[in-house]
C-alpha cells in the first residue's frame, strides 16, 4: 500500500507558500490507518519498549494506536496547562515566540524505555523539546517514530544528532 498517496496536500495553508501535508485523509482510510500503525510498530516489536509517548495533538492519534499495537502504555505530552497532575515542562522556540509542552511528573522514570511518536517532523523543534522532557524524567529514550518527514527543513538530522534512531513512513522532499 502506498501510504504517501493517502496524504492530502493543501496549498497555502496555514499561510501562502506552505504545502500542508494533511494526515486526516490517511486516518479516514481504514486500511491506510491500520497499515500506518503496523508499519510504525514494525521496528519495535520485542525491543523492550515500556511506554509510547505521543505529542499533542496529532501525535496522540498515531501514538495511541502504536501503544495498543505494541501492548504498552501511552504517555501524553501536552501543550501547557492541560494536564491535571504535577507536571514537568519544556520550552521550545516557535517561528515567533516560545511554547511549552508538559508531561506528568512520574509518568515515566529511570528503568523505563520510551518510544516517542508524532505525526511529522518539520524543523524538529517539537520533537527536540519532547526528547529533553522525557530524558529529564530519567527514562531511556533512544527511538522516535514519525509518519512524515520533511527533509528539506532539516528536523530529522537534528533529532538524530540527539542520539535518537528515527523511523519515518513517508518523505516529502523537494515537492
Ligand atoms: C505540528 C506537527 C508536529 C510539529 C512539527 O504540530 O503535528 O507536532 O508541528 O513541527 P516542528 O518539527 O517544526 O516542531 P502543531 O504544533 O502544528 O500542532 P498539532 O499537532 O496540535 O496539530
Ligand atoms: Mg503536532
Amino acid at each position: 500500500m502506498d501510504l504517501k498517496t493517502l496524504i492530502r496536500t493543501i496549498p497555502d495553508y496555514p499561510k501562502a507558500g506552505v504545502q500542508f501535508r494533511d494526515i486526516t485523509s490517511l486516518i479516514e482510510h481504514p486500511e491506510g490507518f491500520r497499515e500506518s500503525i503496523k508499519r510504525l510498530a514494525a521496528p519495535y516489536r520485542d525491543k523492550g519498549i515500556t511506554h509510547v509517548a505521543g505529542i499533542e495533538a496529532r501525535g496522540f492519534i498515531f501514538g495511541a494506536g502504536l501503544a495498543i499495537e505494541l501492548g504498552v502504555g501511552f504517555v501524553p505530552i501536552r501543550k501547557a496547562g492541560k494536564l491535571p497532575g504535577e507536571t514537568m515542562g519544556q520550552n521550545y522556540a516557535l517561528e515567533y515566540g516560545v511554547d511549552t509542552i508538559e508531561m506528568h511528573a512520574g509518568a515515566v522514570k529511570d528503568g523505563d524505555k520510551v518510544l516517542l511518536v508524532d505525526d511529522l517532523v518539520a524543523t524538529g523543534g517539537t520533537a527536540i523539546a519532547a526528547i529533553s522532557l522525557i530524558r529529564r524524567s530519567g527514562a531511556t529514550l533512544e527511538d522516535a517514530a514519525f509518519v512524515i518527514d520533511l527533509p528539506d527543513l532539516g528536523g530529522a538530522k537534528k533529532v538524530q544528532a540527539q542520539n535518537i534512531n528515527t523511523h519515518f513512513l513517508i518523505e516529502f522532499e523537494g515537492d
